[in-house]
Order: C-alpha cells, then structure tokens, then sequence
C-alpha cells in the first residue's frame, strides 16, 4: 500500500532523498524520531552506516513502529521511547502525498498514529520524499488513512461516507483485516481532491471512535524531494 511507484528509479530516489536528509540533519547526540516505510528505512540504514564508520555514536532513535523499531534494533542503532524522551530533535520520515505548502496524507504503512505523535513531539519534521509523491491538492492521488476502534467500525464507515468518502477496509497480506500496532483497524477513505483539509481534520478529531487520521497539517517543517533532476531541500 506504501508504494506509490515501486520501480528501481522510485526506490533509487527515496534512497536518495533518505540519505540527504541524514547527512544533512542528523547531529551528534541528537534524539531522531525514527519514521515508517521503505524511504524512512533508508534512512535507518543509511544512519547505521555512518554508525559503522564511527560517526553519530550517540543519537537515539525514536521508532514510530513495531516495524521501525526492529529494524533499528538489527541494525544496531539505538532505540527508546517517547516516554523516556518527550521532545525530539528531528524526526525523518515518509509521506504518500505532498502538496505545495508541505501539508501531507500518511498512513500508507499503517503507522499514522504513531506516526503523527512523534512528529507532534518533535522540533523539526523531515519529510523524505520520491518526486512521485508531489501533488497539487491532497487527496488527488491517494485515500486518507482513518484508523478506527474495531468496536463499532461500521458506525465510523458510515460516517466517513457522509462525508464524502468511498471507504475500504484495509487488509493485510492474508487477506484478513490489517490491524494497527495499537490493533485498531485503518479505513482507506478516497475523498478526491480534498478543498478543505483543515475542515475535514477537524471532522475527523471529533469522532468517538477515530483514533487517527492520515492528515498532516502543519507538521512538516522541511522537504526534501529527490527526483529525475536530483536532491531538492524546501522548507
Ligand atoms: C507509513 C507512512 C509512510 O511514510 C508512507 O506510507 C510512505 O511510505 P514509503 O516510504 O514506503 O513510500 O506514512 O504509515
């Protein structure tokens, strides 16, 4: 679900784009919110490589998911918890969507929730990118991620249909219902192009029942897009 374009080039340019971000924000001692998804384990990996050359020895790792974190963990790069660390330096991670004031839709590994706690927590929030991702309005490429309780998820289905949704229910690799890190369900739901992001957002953070949604506004502090034409850093 988190491929958007899954050719050699997309992956190429993720790592690309991964690898910048790493080199370019990473500092010694840091606290780095550690994202999800294929361009966010670039940057993990791209992390312990500098490990291996004996740099950046003592940054922290904050893993937005089950996934990430073990990661990280084989990779020898050090993990906590937001707990143990509640405000974080810079937290690098992916994005489905990306529109022109670096408002995002997330979600397409599952890991939304987590995903939007850390960046709330963080200092800065890197959005790591393949050109694929730029879009001119929200929602024109790509559904918004709402997790949902179980109990009850046909109540917030319905809802999210009033709304002007066309709802799917997510489904894992077996064909069974994915379920979060937290066990909740995630509804893919296809707006189109959405006119009012921050309405909608607000429509979703009021409902019983919605535990997140995929709609990032105003939390990305910075961009950095890798394409045809190379690395691009907008912020
Ligand atoms: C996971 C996410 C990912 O950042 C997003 O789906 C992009 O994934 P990828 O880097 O694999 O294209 O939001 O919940």
């Amino acid at each position: 679900m988190s491929q958007q374009g899954d050719g050699a080039a997309t992956a190429r340019y993720k790592q690309a784009a991964a690898e910048w971000a790493v080199d370019g924000f990473l500092q010694p001692g840091m606290v780095v919110g550690l994202g999800t998804g294929s361009t966010a384990a670039f940057a993990v990996q791209r992390l312990a490589a500098l490990r291996a050359q004996g740099r950046l020895l003592d940054i922290v790792g904050v893993p937005t998911s089950r996934a990430t974190e073990a990661l990280a963990r084989s990779l020898g790069v050090p993990v906590s918890t937001l707990d143990a660390h509640p405000v974080l330096d810079v937290t690098l991670d992916g994005a489905d969507e990306v529109a022109p004031d670096l408002s995002l839709i997330k979600g397409g590994g599952g890991a939304l929730l987590r995903e939007k706690i850390v960046a709330q927590a963080s200092r800065r929030v890197v959005i790591v990118v393949d050109a694929g991702k730029l879009s001119p309005v929200l929602g024109t490429h790509w559904p918004v991620p709402v997790e949902v309780m179980s109990f009850g998820w046909r109540s917030q289905a319905r809802f999210l249909e009033s709304l002007g949704a066309r709802v799917t229910v997510r489904q894992g690799a077996g064909g069974e219902p994915f379920l979060t890190d937290q066990g909740n369900l995630v509804l893919d739901c296809a707006f189109g192009p959405i006119d009012a992001p921050a309405a909608l957002a607000a429509s979703l953070g009021a409902r019983a029942g919605i535990m997140g949604h995929g709609l990032f506004l105003n939390l990305a502090t910075d961009l950095v897009v890798a394409g045809p034409e190379g690395v691009e850093h907008r912020a």
